[in-house]
């Protein structure tokens, strides 16, 4: 295409549009416990585990080393940014810009962070991959007096990694919000509709 240039691949595409997909299905879900939400979950995990890779080994502008930047080059994009002079940066910016690239990692740990903390409330329910089973929490055979209080650890640590969880899911959509604003402001800014060329992946050169 005429003036147009391929920066996000199928790959980077089908992640970012699955990833917006399950990740609402998995915080619409999160309230009652359920199946659909752990298999979100899941999925969700995987797609962060196959960007991961994708960030090493995919094509040039899906590489974290194409991306990530250091603090003087943010500093100088986001005073750009706010600025009310006009500017054209990305042409010299194709991939993502410097505060973009760091919002990706935020986002990546962010989101792998809230899936290990539901895994660990779900173990502690004593399901999935790290399933805990009451007993393990009983460490010597003693009489069941004790085993009350093995019972009141295995609850306070389920509400501890609940808190966590609950507070990460939050967490992650604050810094979503922060995205879809960046998105904007920095389409504006540059003339460029980012949105579509994540559908397409096409920018303009
Ligand atoms: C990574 C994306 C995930 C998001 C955005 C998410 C979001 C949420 C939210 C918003 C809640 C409700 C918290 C509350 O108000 O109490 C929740 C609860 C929960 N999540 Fe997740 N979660 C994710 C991944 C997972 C995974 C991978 C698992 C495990 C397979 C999981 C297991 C749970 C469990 C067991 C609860 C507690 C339900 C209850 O007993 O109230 N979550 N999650
Ligand atoms: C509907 C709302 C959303 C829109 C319109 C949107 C839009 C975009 C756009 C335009 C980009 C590319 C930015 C650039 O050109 O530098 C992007 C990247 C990204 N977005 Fe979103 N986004 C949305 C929701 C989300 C959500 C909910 C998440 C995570 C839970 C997310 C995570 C990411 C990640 C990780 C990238 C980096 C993609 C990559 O390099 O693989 N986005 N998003």
């Amino acid at each position: 295409m005429k003036n147009q240039i391929y920066v996000w691949d199928y790959m980077v595409r089908f992640f970012h549009w699955t990833l917006v997909l399950m990740f609402t299905i998995a915080y619409l879900t999160g309230e009652e416990l359920d199946l659909v939400h752990a298999y979100a979950g899941y999925y969700i995990i995987g797609l962060i585990g196959f960007r991961i890779i994708w960030g090493l080994v995919g094509t040039k502008y899906a590489r974290f080393s194409q991306f990530i930047t250091g603090r003087r080059a943010v500093i100088h994009y986001l005073r750009g940014l706010v600025s009310s002079q006009d500017t054209h940066e990305e042409k010299q910016y194709i991939g993502h810009n410097p505060a973009g690239g760091w919002m990706v990692i935020a986002l990546l740990v962010s989101i792998l962070a809230t899936g290990y903390s539901g895994l660990k409330v779900y173990g502690l329910e004593g399901n999935g991959p790290l399933a805990v089973s009451s007993a393990e929490y009983s460490q010597t055979p003693l009489p069941s007096l004790i085993k009350v209080s093995d019972n009141d650890d295995e609850e306070a640590d389920e509400e501890f990694w609940e808190e966590i969880h609950e507070f990460l899911a939050n967490f992650t959509v604050f810094l979503v919000f922060l995205h879809i604003g960046g998105v904007l402001l920095s389409s504006r800014k540059h003339h460029q509709n980012l949105i579509k060329s994540m559908i397409t992946g096409y920018k303009k050169s």
